[in-house]
């Protein structure tokens, strides 16, 4: 056996599948689990969500909906034209058009499988095909545009469950001398800062460069930059070329490995001892709520993330220990969070400084939380994280 299930999150619903009513009939649930395999070194999710059921024409994220996100992409556009001025562009996973809206000059094209999102970006001048990508589609991309000098995917290559044939999809459609780059949360962040969240059903993978790596020995394409990102709690961006195309190697790629295999990312032993520091978390966390629930404290929560329903399912967390979510995100407002029906509502300005407490679900977004609620902290007011550990600021 090459692969081994490290950990088990337990019962867990669709996690973009807000709900319009507090307790639905019939909710779907899966099984959790997570694995490592031994000889590829890649993480994945044991059983994995038929894609039609989480991505389609009510997926709730909006990438532009975060400033911490407007301004990334902005900048990370400048950076590209600026470093390859690539002639044609690509995003696989376009969203609500954030990134490609800064290429307009070159015809970006986007592919978005979540036909609500895709409408968007075909409204704003990106040609975007409402598909899911494999082989048959970077075909008919390519038929009708050609090849790319550039091809971006943040946060969607590792949702693709046919792994080798997405990357084979992109070999295809990538000129001789082009770029693809790949983005997606670290598997040395999670591991480094307990943050079991990043599992979700979503998430088929969660990568190391190490298994990036090691799949990419098996095509024409090979690593050759990696910038380190604090997007998502962690995230690597990872620059791919042929391996005939002659761009310099940068030094980062052989000490991101180095440093991966030092920490003990290609070894069993590493998974197993994570999965007890999860277990930890979780029992740490549900005290906290047990010691401020039982003292009466008004808790809510702050950002209905994805992330956060592996979290408040996997630790029981309900409408009973978090009186409701704010999010800024319209179309999950008036709705119920999936598994755990804690309501969602659009936030208020500020913060009140009736609010004791404030889960803080969209942690990976902590610095512009606190920016924004300056005021409710310097009141007093308090914010519960569970990432690095469960604790209390
Ligand atoms: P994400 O981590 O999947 O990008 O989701 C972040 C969610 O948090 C998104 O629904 C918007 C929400 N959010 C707020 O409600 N207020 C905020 O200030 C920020 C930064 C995010």
């Amino acid at each position: 056996m090459t692969t081994t299930v490290f950990l088990d999150l337990g019962k867990q619903p669709i996690t973009n599948n807000f709900l319009k009513i507090q307790n639905p009939p019939n909710e779907f649930f899966y099984n959790l689990k997570i694995m490592f395999n031994e000889e590829t070194k890649l993480v994945s999710l044991v059983d994995f969500v038929p894609p039609e059921k989480m991505f389609n024409e009510t997926y709730a994220h909006r990438a532009s909906m975060s400033l911490t996100m407007r301004e990334a992409y902005k900048e990370l556009s400048l950076k590209i034209k600026d470093r390859f001025n690539p002639k044609s562009i690509l995003e696989i996973g376009s969203n609500d058009g954030v990134f490609l809206k800064n290429f307009l000059d070159i015809g970006p094209i986007g592919v978005e499988p979540c036909k609500n999102l895709a409408e968007i970006t075909n409204s704003m001048n990106i040609k975007t095909y409402a598909n899911f990508w494999n082989i048959s589609l970077s075909n008919k991309v390519s038929n009708d545009n050609g090849k790319f000098e550039f091809i971006y995917s943040a946060n969607t290559i590792s949702h693709i469950q046919n792994l080798e044939e997405a990357i084979s999809a992109v070999d295809n459609i990538l000129t001789d001398n082009g770029v693809f780059v790949l983005e997606d949360p670290s598997l040395l962040e999670v591991l480094k800062n307990i943050s079991y969240d990043q599992f979700y059903d979503e998430h088929a993978y969660v990568f190391s460069v190490t298994a990036i790596n090691n799949l990419l020995k098996r095509t024409e394409l090979e690593i050759f930059d990696i910038e380190k990102l604090t997007t998502h709690g962690g995230s690597n961006r990872i620059y791919i070329k042929k391996k005939k195309n002659k761009l310099n190697t940068s030094k980062i790629v052989s000490s991101t490995l180095k440093f991966e295999e030092d920490f003990g990312i290609d070894k069993l032993e590493t998974y197993q001892k994570f999965a007890k520091s999860v277990e930890k978390s979780k029992n740490d966390l549900c005290s906290i709520f047990q010691n401020l629930k039982s003292k009466n404290n008004k808790i809510i929560g702050y950002g209905a993330t994805y992330k956060s329903s592996t979290i408040l399912n996997y630790c029981g967390l309900n409408s009973e220990c978090i009186e409701y979510f704010v999010d800024t995100t319209k179309n999950k407002q008036g709705k119920f969070t999936p598994g755990t029906h804690i309501p969602i509502i659009k936030p208020d300005n500020y913060l009140k400084n009736d609010i004791n407490f404030v889960f803080l679900g969209a942690w990976n977004f902590k610095n512009e939380i606190f920016n924004k609620e300056k005021k409710y902290i310097d009141n007093g007011g308090k914010f519960i994280t569970h990432v690095p550990f469960p604790q209390i600021i």
